[in-house]
């Protein structure tokens, strides 16, 4: 699928636009249009109702060890800066970056790759941030740019065997930065909080700073505690919280991919250190599945499991669960969720302090005073089970979504060129965006196929009959039935429901389907329950 087509059918038919787009746009930050607001809704709407309010607490679901409960949270998006400090964010979060002192452009150090070029004695490390797979015509562009040359004689320049990151290249001198004219320009690499920060009240200085939270996750781990005393939950259970996340990204990239302002979907899963494990497959699976069944399809996804070099200090397994994005290079996936098992290092941190690992175990940093670097609630969030007696600290299994990079999977997945029947019968190529009945962000559209004899009213009768049940529909009685379809078919809307000129004679309307394209008669009094089934 051609990713630019799909970009431009989003700002055309209203899913997406760019941030502030009248003053030139701003960087990272996105905006959802009529359509897309509705299709992101209903992908929060499907993961809070299938992991919270649908949750059947009295049964044990298939994988899982036992039956558990699940409750939502709220939280703020302004937090105490000491839960930043004690969870590792104040001093982990960070990325190595590089600025150029020529293009003032700042990169994020990873992602700049280059490779060697040599030209009449001169040696330069040549770097883009295009894409790796895509990297060739920006290199050899900014190559005879700066040898020189012109493009008949591209074949005089020796290019090193293969890209490399430019952390692989100590010879920063050499290096012709993504946007510069001369060598050595970049600087050396320097870590970046990615926090936003921001002062509450009018307190200047460190008093007043706060940060913006940059997961939805320590909201949850800090009310622990609130959530066991104020329910009646016991362990094993699960806290669902969404909201908007924000990370200041050196380079955000890809459509919405990484954006600096986007919404996350997390569960912090409590169980006992004993059957944890179980706990972990369970949410793998059960997470993947999700994903499965609302038409992700099972070749662009997987399941990759992280080698033990690549986990956090605490984790004790985590899981991406991967799509193929059509941005990314064949074969190659992006991360849509993750799946971690984090062990005890939450709740223990806000109650202890800040941890780190020595020696395989977890312990309270100390500074250089020999007292905890970050201190802790001092709150007790341990668990006492009232049947067993046992008092632990719960471990965590932490299945973490994000539902803009869910919103573009099924954007991506959706998109579909094919052929359908105009009103005379001749096929023509359309587009046509499959979403999942209940993704789609109009349910049905209803058109009378002309503009009197009485078509209107008993299309307008319908349309109502499907919002006083909550449905979003959509009413349309201009222009050919032909582009009314085409319309909706671009929309992603299931159903669409013609009044014609039968409907006066045997009370039946038409329902085409928007996959199938198969179209069938319905009584008028039976549409709204027809579609509602459909819809199930
Ligand atoms: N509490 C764990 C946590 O936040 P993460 O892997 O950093 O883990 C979880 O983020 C999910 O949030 C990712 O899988 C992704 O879907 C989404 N996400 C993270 N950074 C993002 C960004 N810059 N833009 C859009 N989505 C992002």
């Amino acid at each position: 699928m051609d990713m630019d087509k799909l970009v431009s059918l989003c700002k055309r038919r209203g899913f997406l636009f760019q941030s502030s787009e009248i003053y030139g746009g701003l960087n990272g930050f996105w905006d959802y249009g009529p359509l897309g607001v509705e299709l992101k809704r209903n992908l929060k709407e499907a993961w809070w109702r299938d992991m919270v309010t649908g949750h059947d607490e009295l049964s044990t679901p298939p994988g899982a060890p036992q039956a558990y409960e699940m409750v939502g949270l709220d939280c703020t998006i302004i937090m105490h800066p000491q839960v930043w400090k004690v969870s590792g964010h104040y001093d982990l979060f960070c990325d190595y970056m590089v600025d150029c002192r020529e293009s003032k452009k700042r990169y994020r150090y990873d992602q700049v790759r280059g490779r060697w070029c040599e030209h009449d004695g001169k040696r330069a490390f040549i770097t883009t941030m295009a894409e790796a797979g895509h990297e060739d015509e920006e290199t050899l562009a900014a190559a005879l740019k700066f040898f020189n040359l012109r493009s008949k004689k591209a074949d005089e320049l020796k290019w090193g065997e293969a890209y490399l990151p430019l952390p692989q290249v100590t010879e920063l001198s050499q290096v012709l930065g993504p946007d510069a004219k001369t060598l050595g320009t970049l600087t050396e690499p320097r870590e970046f909080n990615l926090m936003f920060p921001t002062t509450i009240g009018a307190l200047a200085g460190e008093e007043g700073k706060a940060f913006l939270r940059p997961e939805t996750a320590q909201g949850i781990f800090v009310n622990f505690k609130n959530v066991c005393d104020s329910t009646r939950v016991r362990v094993p259970f699960g806290i669902a919280q969404m909201g908007k996340s924000f990370r200041n990204e050196i380079t955000p990239r890809n459509f919405t991919f990484r954006s600096r302002e986007f919404e996350q979907m997390e569960i912090e899963f409590f169980c006992h250190p004993d059957s944890s494990r179980e706990w972990y497959q369970y949410w793998r699976d059960r997470r993947m599945k999700w994903y499965t069944d609302l038409g992700l399809s099972s070749d662009r996804l997987q399941l990759r499991e992280h080698h033990a070099d690549e986990l956090s200090h605490y984790s004790r397994g985590t899981a991406d669960i991967e799509y193929a994005f059509p941005f990314l290079p064949p074969g190659e996936f992006g991360e849509l969720e993750g799946i971690a098992h984090r062990g005890d290092f939450d709740l223990r941190s806000h109650m202890e302090g800040k941890l780190v690992a020595k020696d395989g175990k977890l312990e309270v940093e100390l500074g250089a005073d020999g007292k905890p670097r970050h201190r802790g609630s001092g709150k007790d969030l341990s668990y006492r089970d009232d049947v067993t007696n046992e008092k632990f600290v719960p471990h965590v299994i932490e299945p973490s979504a994000g539902a803009d990079r869910g919103t573009l999977a099924f954007l991506c997945e959706a998109y579909t060129e094919d052929e359908a029947p105009d009103e005379n019968g001749k096929m023509q190529s359309r587009v046509v965006m499959k979403f999942h009945p209940r993704l789609a962000p109009i349910k049905a559209a209803v058109f009378p196929l002309v503009k009197k004899d009485g078509l209107p009213e008993v299309a307008q009768e319908i349309y109502r009959g499907l919002k006083q049940q909550g449905l979003v529909a959509f009413y349309d009685e201009k222009g050919a039935v032909g582009r009314r379809y085409r319309r909706q078919d671009e929309a992603g809307t299931p159903y669409c429901i013609t009044v014609d000129g039968q409907t006066l004679t045997d009370q039946t309307v038409t329902i085409r389907d928007r996959d199938t394209l198969e179209q069938t008669r319905v009584k008028v009094d039976d549409v709204v329950s027809e579609i509602q089934n459909r819809l199930r």
